[in-house]
């Protein structure tokens, strides 16, 4: 009976490992995170110290895939992680298409990025909500709202459904852009070292792309929150990049790779630095 019991636990935490892996993978999420964290005020700091569980010790980043783990239990705030759209328009219209399986109005990524903001406003008043969980919530959606297939095309679940083999592995085109372009250029470039490969996307936002930054962070008007646009321009890279070149069946290898490798490290330092803009609005 006790052996039965162990398999089955096996089995299932088994199968829970590789669901989880969806949205940016691990790697995407702590990037961005960590890169959100260092880019702080001090006010915003103070909050998010405030706000994360203790056994965070302060690393926004260590937390930051809290949402991927959530979702089997807290099952309604699966939706929240996307923003699907219809197939081969490369645009993205709240109105359209911000909207559960049900067609439930503003359950996507986009409207959960906007409701964990307006929680978060909340900050130091009387509120009803759990801003642990807004701040956890809005810290992991930023990061999937710019990974492009998180606005991919409805027909193909965000490429889910596209099968290909990423250099001899098969894989589905959701998960490359999730998590094996990250690993590989790891790998490849970093040997394996995280913190140095976070460095470099760092460094370029100090010196290559120091002067788009500013445009990066900014919202029009008097909004706190913008991924109306980010999710917009996620589908034009979709559309641009990672559909393309990409059909069914095809094997994806260093002409794929290393021509994708620049969007994925743009995409990372963009989340990370307007999670950090966002958050530094809200707390001010
Ligand atoms: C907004 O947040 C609340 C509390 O977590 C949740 O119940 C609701 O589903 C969220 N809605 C959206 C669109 O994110
Ligand atoms: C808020 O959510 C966090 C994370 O799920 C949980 O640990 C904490 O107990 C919740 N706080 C309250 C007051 O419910
Ligand atoms: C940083 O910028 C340089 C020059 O554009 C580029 O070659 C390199 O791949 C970039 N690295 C990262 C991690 O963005």
């Amino acid at each position: 009976m006790e052996y039965y019991k162990i398999q089955l636990v096996a089995i299932v935490s088994f199968i829970f490992l590789f669901q989880n892996i969806q949205g940016w993978g691990e790697e995407g999420h702590y990037i961005t995170c960590k890169i959100a964290q260092s880019r702080l005020s001090d006010t915003a700091a103070e909050a998010v110290k405030k706000l994360l569980p203790d056994y965070a010790q302060n690393d926004l980043a260590s937390v930051c895939t809290w949402a991927d783990r959530v979702k089997f239990y807290l099952r309604w705030s699966s939706p929240l992680h996307y923003a699907d759209t219809p197939p081969r328009l490369c645009n993205f219209q709240y109105n359209r298409d911000c909207k559960d399986l049900d067609g439930v109005k503003g359950r996507c990524v986009v409207g959960a990025i906007n409701n964990y903001t307006t929680q978060l406003l909340d900050y130091g008043k009387d509120t009803q909500y759990n801003l642990t969980q807004a701040l956890l919530f809005l810290s992991h959606f930023m990061g999937d709202v710019h990974q492009p297939l998180h606005t991919g095309f409805t027909t193909d679940k965000g490429g889910n459904l596209i099968d290909v083999h990423w250099y001899r592995r098969k894989q589905n085109l959701h998960h490359v852009w999730d998590a094996n372009i990250i690993e590989t250029e790891e790998e490849r470039f970093y040997d394996s070292n995280r913190d140095d490969f976070i460095s470099a996307i760092q460094d370029n936002i100090t010196k290559t792309w120091s002067d788009k930054v500013e445009g990066w962070e900014i919202c029009s008007s008097d909004e706190t929150a913008c991924p109306n646009t980010y999710a917009s321009e996620g589908i034009q890279a979709a559309c641009q990049w990672a559909y393309k070149g990409a059909p069914e069946d095809s094997v994806l290898e260093d002409d794929y790779f290393l021509s994708r490798l620049p969007i994925v490290n743009l995409r990372l330092a963009q989340g990370g630095v307007r999670l950090a803009a966002t958050l530094n609005r809200i707390f001010k």
